[in-house]
């Protein structure tokens, strides 16, 4: 570990601006080399990432009640509720105690791609940006790290972001912004988040740590021994097996395509760019496509009723709304119609083996991004998603976010013994949150886990951030240590 000393000295220069408080820190506990507070604090990543440095946790505020008594297990600190009730200055002075660093993760939903984007304008989640503010502004920390999903950054035209800066300039910090994601920092997850930092002492110590684009695998964060708790559904594991079939029947001389597979447009014929099936449906109320030698999903023939017809169009091409389709859909089905004319050889037979007709759409659709790999299925990260089963390379897992149970990453049987869901302590690992207890649902862990943040580039950020208040005891920064295979 890069670790880190209290450096005294400062601790005294600090005592001496901060008055007799902080003096009784150091007198008290010479373990301790600054205090921190941890807003909309969730399962506590920066909690995890500041104690590393040796920070002791004086407040956090945590709206959930099942998180906020979670806080309390890891960390032995009693949670405020709900930020909004800690309104007015003299209500903040009171009950937030004296601090070096503010942390929060602030609600990001009305600055994400996948939220409204209201922004500043988001009156329940959008506000709580000013709570920090206000905070910041009574308590006036030395320095603060606050994090946000990386669409912030150009949310508004890029306006939120300059609104944010000015606003915490304007209390005499100075700002920097930069976005990270843990993969930088050899953790085999994908997720990109923007990182503010402020100091009142000016930023000319500071530097971001530097992103290293080493390989990663993960593998590392695999337990053994595990078992899901949960079985994989019996259609699900059909799924697999067919388009493991899929991928094992291509000649290994043809390139799949990066485009996404839509099983459903083999051997359809049906109109998808001077008008489509909606079109035809209007203009022909009576017999619709019947009578016009078009071919539904799979070459099914449409000369049926409406309501066979409208089962026999994929259902991206027959909702009565879509009377044109966007260029990308018109792009996909052209290249799948194209893809399958060109393999029907070897296509033909995996349909009569495997019958996709009879799966939900979703399984219908596979995304292979393993351009270039061996095509063995189970060597791969498996998710299911409405655009179809992805098989991703298992250098990284998926983004984790709030799954649903159907969404949560499937392991191949290479990668993890069995084919198994990533259990709730690897997706921890993922956070580099291994060493806390985690919500006792499933369903509960992997929520809290998609809205942490990963306590290892919290803890890269900060070591820089606060130099002033740590003395380092190796030359090398955490973030450069491989991460540690799990047991
Ligand atoms: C993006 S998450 C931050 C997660 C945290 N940094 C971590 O490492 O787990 C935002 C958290 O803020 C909490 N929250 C939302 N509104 C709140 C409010 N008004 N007061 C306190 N907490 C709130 C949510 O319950 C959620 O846990």
């Amino acid at each position: 570990m890069g670790g880190y000393e209290i450096n005294m000295r400062d601790l005294g220069d600090q005592a001496e601006t901060d008055g007799a408080e902080i003096g009784a820190v150091v007198m008290g506990s010479s373990r301790e080399a600054f205090r921190f507070i941890d807003l909309f604090a969730g399962l506590g990543g920066f909690h995890v990432a500041l104690t590393e440095l040796k920070g002791r946790g004086v407040f956090a505020a945590e709206r959930e009640p099942k998180l906020k008594a979670l806080y309390k297990v890891n960390f032995d600190v009693e949670a405020w509720g709900d930020l909004n009730e800690l309104s007015g200055d003299e209500a903040i002075d009171f009950n937030v105690p004296d601090h070096q660093v503010l942390t929060a993760g602030f609600p990001c939903q009305p600055f994400s791609k996948a939220g409204g984007q209201l922004g500043f304008k988001d009156t329940s989640q959008g506000n709580l940006f000013f709570k920090v503010h206000d905070i910041l502004r009574v308590k006036r920390p030395q320095y603060f790290i606050l994090e946000n999903v990386p669409n912030i950054l150009k949310h508004n035209g890029g306006h939120t972001k300059t609104t944010i800066i000015s606003l915490l300039e304007e209390l005499g910090y100075s700002v920097d912004v930069e976005h990270f994601s843990p993969h930088d920092f050899g953790i085999p997850q994908v997720r990109d988040r923007a990182y503010f930092v402020g100091s009142l002492h000016g930023l000319d110590h500071f530097e971001w740590p530097e992103k290293h684009g080493d390989p990663t695998e993960i593998q590392w964060v695999l337990r053994h021994q595990a078992h899901s708790t949960r079985a994989i559904p019996e259609q699900t594991l059909r799924a697999i097996d067919m388009w493991g079939d899929f991928l094992r029947s291509s000649p290994a001389s043809l390139k799949l395509p990066s485009f996404p597979i839509w099983s459903m447009e083999f051997g359809a014929t049906y109109p998808y760019v001077e008008e489509t099936p909606a079109g035809i449906w209007a203009r022909r109320p009576v017999r619709g496509l019947s009578g016009m030698g078009f071919k539904g999903s799979f070459g099914q023939s449409l000369d049926c009723s409406l309501a066979d017809q409208l089962s026999r169009i994929p259902s991206h091409a027959n909702r009565s709304v879509d009377l044109n389709f966007p260029k990308w859909k018109q792009n996909f089905i052209r290249q799948n119609r194209e893809f399958y004319q060109a393999n029907r050889q070897w296509i033909d037979p995996w349909i009569s083996r495997w019958n996709p007709k009879g799966f939900s759409s979703s399984f219908q659709k596979l995304e292979w991004n393993a351009q270039g790999e061996k095509r063995d299925i189970d060597n791969f990260v498996l998710q299911v998603r409405a655009s179809g089963l992805r098989v991703k390379r298992p250098t990284t897992s998926p983004s984790l976010i709030a799954f649903t149970q159907t969404q949560v990453p499937i392991l191949g049987a290479n990668l993890a013994g069995e084919r198994r869901y990533i259990t709730p302590v690897e997706c921890a690992e993922l956070q580099s949150l291994g060493g806390i207890q985690l919500p006792s649902s499933d369903i509960d862990a992997y929520k809290a886990l998609g809205n942490a943040v990963n306590a290892r580039v919290v803890k890269a950020i900060a070591e820089r951030l606060l130099k002033g208040l740590l003395r380092p005891v190796s030359g090398i920064p955490s973030d450069l240590e491989p991460l540690r295979a799990a047991e």
